[in-house]
């Protein structure tokens, strides 16, 4: 069966700097994928590259058997694979409604605009609730960004890119910051999202968490893949030991 992500030989600069350097990752649909590693391993970048963000100097990038690597990043959204920012980045004078209509238009560039304040189709506010209730904020649904607290903004950020209804979900260290019940929650919900039809890679530095929600890990420094698999044995890695596990970050 075709793997919904295969990325082959991924390569990113930033001016000399080889970020992510050689990169090949196989995600399979109806799956969890944690991608971890050291401070500047270069997850983020990785994610960054996915979704056309940051060019890449290199490699293929194929989802569900179509090359993506030449896609705009709005293209590639609609195309079924969207991210979460670390720094979460909502917008603050819209409700956590608007929030995530905003992300659900794919007819016009100037839709999630209007969307935003007028929504006409409601297959728009299905995906909103959905998303919503796949969170556990539907009671907070008009409440503004700054109303919410941390965790609370964060799963928003979560909860959008589920309203769009992806193939495959980028997450940036969604549980930062999130105290222990928030993060168990957060979880909870990951491990539902197959069943959705979403698949997710999760970047975080929550050992526990991405221990008990991923079926596969990949294990980067210094921008290569140094171990991958089921998380079993790769937690037993003695290259991720000293990598990573042993850092104790
Ligand atoms: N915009 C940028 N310009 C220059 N260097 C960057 C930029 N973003 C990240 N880097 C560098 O690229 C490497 C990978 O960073 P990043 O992908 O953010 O790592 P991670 O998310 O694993 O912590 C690091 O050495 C970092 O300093
Ligand atoms: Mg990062």
């Amino acid at each position: 069966m075709t793997a919904l992500l295969e990325v082959t030989d991924l390569c990113v600069d930033y001016s000399g700097l080889r970020a992510v350097d050689g990169l090949s990752i196989s995600l399979a649909h109806g799956t969890i994928m944690g991608l971890i590693g050291p401070n500047g391993a270069g997850k983020t970048t990785t994610i960054d590259a996915l979704c056309g963000f940051v060019p890449q100097v290199r490699g293929s990038i194929l989802l569900d058997g179509h090359p993506i690597d030449s896609l705009p990043p709005h293209m590639r959204a609609r195309a079924g694979l969207v991210r979460t920012f670390q720094s979460i980045e909502l917008f603050v004078d819209l409700s956590v409604e608007e929030n995530l209509l905003v992300a659900t238009s794919t007819s016009r560039w100037w839709s999630p605009f209007v969307d935003a304040v007028a929504p006409r189709r409601h297959v728009h506010r299905d995906d909103v609730n959905l998303a919503l209730d796949t969170v556990g904020l539907r009671s907070l649904a008009t409440a503004r960004p700054s109303d919410l607290s941390h965790g609370q903004r964060r799963l928003v950020g979560v909860a959008r890119a589920l309203a769009s209804r992806p193939k495959l979900v980028l997450l940036d260290e969604p549980a930062a910051g999130l105290d222990p019940a928030e993060t168990a929650s957060l979880g909870q919900m990951l491990r539902n999202l197959p069943e959705l039809g979403i698949a997710v890679l999760l970047v975080d530095h929550d050992m526990s968490l991405v221990l008990d929600v991923c079926d596969r890990l990949t294990v980067v420094d210094f921008g290569q893949v140094i171990a991958s698999g089921v998380p079993m044995d790769v937690r037993e890695d003695p290259s991720v030991i000293s990598a990573y596990l042993g850092g104790g970050s």
